[in-house]
């Protein structure tokens, strides 16, 4: 069996990696329901982060599941303790660009968002953010399809890819933690102390549905852009220019 073939997210195998506050303490179990019910409502102090190599459980956004095979993806979720008063649905964009940056580090190719959460690479979905409230603590999950092959994908509304069906190569999963918690911190730090506004340059070069002709929740439009605020411009079929909040995009693939 080779060194990748065996990987896990154990805490032996991910503290190394893990070089700033987010990622202490680190729970991991080698498989459970799903890591959001590990940190949501737990008390623990922001960046702490659960982990595990299986969900029997996986929630996806929109009531969906989210499925992989055991020991092939980053399943994480990190514990935030946002300032009061401040706009939370931001922190999914947070996380996706730390995401994106963390796969474009362990790739080499350009990653890019599909507001509001996913990662895309090649126009193939690698991850995705699911982040939930309690009680004014946010608990994001981050889940990145690493080693699947094609077969091991889900059928998704948006097409999947893993870095292995992208790349031709495995990663190790460990490092790649190591390295989205240490990202995630940085851009959340950025967060707190300016908004959106500060990451919004990053934002913008990453918006994979600029200029992409989409349905939300149905209605044909044409996707314009990230605001600053973190909705998305669209421009419906009538004409009419809108910003939306929430909801489902989805784009002619
Ligand atoms: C989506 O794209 O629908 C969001 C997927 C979020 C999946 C991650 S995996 C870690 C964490 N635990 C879960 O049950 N979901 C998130």
């Amino acid at each position: 069996m080779s060194a990748i073939a065996a990987d896990s997210l154990s805490f032996d195998a991910v503290a190394p990696h893990v070089r700033g506050r987010f990622g202490k303490p680190y729970l991991y179990e080698p498989e459970c329901e799903s890591t959001q019910l590990l940190l949501v409502g737990s008390g623990l102090p922001e960046g702490a982060a659960a982990a595990t190599d299986h969900q029997t459980g996986g929630r996806g956004r929109l009531g969906r599941r989210w499925e992989e095979p055991t020991a092939s993806s980053v399943l994480v979720s990190v514990m935030l303790h946002p300032p009061a008063g401040r706009h939370l649905p931001e922190l999914s964009l947070v996380a996706a660009l730390a995401a994106a940056e963390a796969v474009e580090g362990a790739t080499g190719l350009s990653a890019q968002i599909k507001w509001p959460n996913d990662v895309m690479l090649n126009r193939r979905k690698v991850a995705g953010i699911l982040s939930e409230l309690s009680d004014g603590t946010v608990v994001v999950g981050i889940g990145i399809n690493v080693n699947q092959t094609r077969d091991e994908l889900p059928d998704a509304p948006t097409p999947p890819g893993s870095l292995f069906t992208l790349t031709g190569t495995r990663h190790d999963r460990a490092a790649l933690l190591g390295s989205l918690l240490f990202r995630l911190e940085r851009i959340y730090d950025g967060w707190r102390h300016g908004g959106l506004a500060d990451l919004y340059g990053e934002l913008g070069a990453r918006d994979f549905l600029r200029g992409r002709r989409v349905t939300v929740d149905g209605e044909p439009a044409t996707a314009l852009q990230i605001l600053r605020d973190g909705r998305l411009e669209v421009e419906t079929a009538a004409g009419e220019v809108r910003a939306i909040e929430s909801g489902e995009v989805r784009y002619e693939v």
